[in-house]
């Protein structure tokens, strides 16, 4: 067997590593070089010979440097996209060393159990009556999850085993969904046979919620049909909640006649539940069936950390089931994962989630979200001075959408702003105008960063 002397790469790793991190701060947000550019950079002919592991590392971060965008900065307030608490990058490090395929409790104990634990103290923090929850890449996976126990569950609810029997010839499930959703939930809808012309839209608000009452109307159409309905929690411009317990209640009634499921796409909001100041913003989200969440945005864990819960423990089950001869089973106490994921080989999520929820605690969570939200509210109350700025959406949470009179002129802060490096915000369009949104996401975000964001805007704003 070749062995290697790890020291000195890692070593050498670790201080380009540092230095990267020490860098953020001062570091432009965007990228130095546009993805045609790092094209031209990379794309060579296959290598004929092996290279020496520490050239290796240092062609990659010569050649990658250039196009890396500061995400894990305190001024990157793009998408929807947190950094890493101390804890969380380094026993991600650890998880890449330790090298476990995290898709049996026999095979990896450790991965098992601490994957086990976190999504436990997940479900303790969002205050979820979760009975089985899992591991996945994202919020996109998580609702994939949810939603193919919903359409089981639903279908067994009519008299149809899918598992058995598959679509073909079953009866048609009505699908419901507010009319500002995330689009991964469109994505997981069609991965599961449930086509665009499908679906039925209800309208939303001028701040992205779902209207109950134009649900409960929804509903009494087909009354006696299987359903599943889409909710959200924080949505992707501007934060807001559906009206999650109103919709409950709805749902709850139309459950007299036929099987419903709720599945609630929290990817960021549903966190808004462990700061208590915040809990009422995503009240009535326990009363789904399904939910789906990330620790990669606002948890701050590195990528990728998503997370998929359920009420139902045995459907979670029966529908995820891998199931090989060769594999081994549940041991007692700690389930397979194999069987609740969609995945059979998997990176050990767990280690990272388990140590970011380790430093932070209850409070630590609590004082994070309510921080990003404070400096949101702060952001907004600065660009509102701004002549000709409009703050689009009600900021009840750590997201902002804003407008800067007409779509060019919106268009071109935004350029101008990414391009000073300042700050990093991303485009939109809300309400069919161009908009600028601001997600304040990451837990080294703080008062210089907001002040510096806001000059960054003050100058933008002056020059278009
Ligand atoms: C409301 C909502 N749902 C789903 C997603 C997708 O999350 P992921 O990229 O982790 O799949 C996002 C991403 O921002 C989101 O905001």
């Amino acid at each position: 067997m070749q062995r290697t002397d790890w020291g000195p790469l890692l070593d050498h790793t670790r201080r380009l590593a540092t230095e990267f991190l020490d860098g953020l701060p001062d570091r432009p947000v965007a990228p130095a070089r546009d993805a045609t550019a790092l094209h031209a950079t990379f794309d060579r002919a296959v290598p004929d010979e092996p290279t020496d592991p520490r050239a290796v590392i240092d062609e990659l971060v010569r050649g990658a440097d250039p196009g890396l965008t500061a995400m894990p900065s305190g001024r990157f307030f793009g998408w929807v996209i947190g950094g890493g608490v101390p804890a969380a990058v380094a026993a991600d490090w650890l998880t890449t060393v330790w090298d476990q395929n995290a898709g049996s409790a026999e095979g990896t104990p450790a991965a098992a159990v601490i994957e086990q634990v976190a999504l436990r103290w997940v479900a303790e923090l969002l205050e979820l009556p979760v009975a089985s929850a899992v591991l996945v890449t994202g919020a996109q996976m998580a609702s994939f999850v949810g939603l193919a126990i919903g359409r089981s569950e639903v279908l067994r609810g009519a008299g149809w085993d899918v598992e058995a029997d598959g679509l073909h010839g079953a009866p048609r499930v009505r699908v419901l969904v507010g009319a500002e959703r995330h689009g991964t939930i469109d994505k997981a809808l069609r991965l599961l046979g449930f086509g665009a012309r499908g679906l039925t839209v209800v309208d939303a608000d001028r701040n992205g919620r779902m209207d109950a009452a134009a649900l409960a109307r929804a509903l009494t159409v087909d009354p006696g049909a299987p359903a599943l309905v889409c909710t959200q929690a924080g949505n992707v411009n501007g934060g807001a909640f559906d009206p999650l317990r109103a919709i409950g209640e709805v749902v709850a009634e139309a459950r007299a006649h036929a099987p419903i499921w709720v599945h609630c796409d929290g990817a960021f909001g549903l966190w808004a539940r462990a700061a208590p100041a915040r809990r009422a913003l995503a009240d009535g989200a326990e009363l789904a069936d399904s939910w789906s969440t990330d620790a990669h945005k606002w948890l701050n864990t590195p990528y990728d950390c998503g997370i998929a819960l359920t009420r139902h423990a045995a459907a979670h089950r029966r529908v995820m089931r891998g199931g090989a001869a060769y594999l081994p089973d549940d041991v007692p106490a700690v389930r397979t994962a194999f069987d609740h994921a969609p995945e059979l080989s998997r990176r050990a999520r767990g280690f990272a989630l388990w140590a970011a929820l380790r430093q932070l605690g209850r409070r630590g969570v609590a004082e994070l979200v309510e921080r990003t939200c404070a400096h949101a509210a702060r952001l907004a109350e600065g660009l509102a001075r701004l002549p000709g700025v409009e703050v689009m959406n009600d900021v009840v949470l750590n997201q902002l959408v804003v407008r800067f009179g007409d779509d060019a002129r919106t268009r071109a802060v935004l350029a101008r702003v990414i391009a000073g490096g300042a700050c990093y915000p991303s485009g939109t369009t809300w309400r069919g105008a161009a908009a600028i949104r601001i997600s304040v996401s990451n837990w080294t975000t703080d008062d210089d960063d907001v002040s510096r964001a806001l000059e960054a805007f003050a100058r933008a704003t002056a020059e278009v």
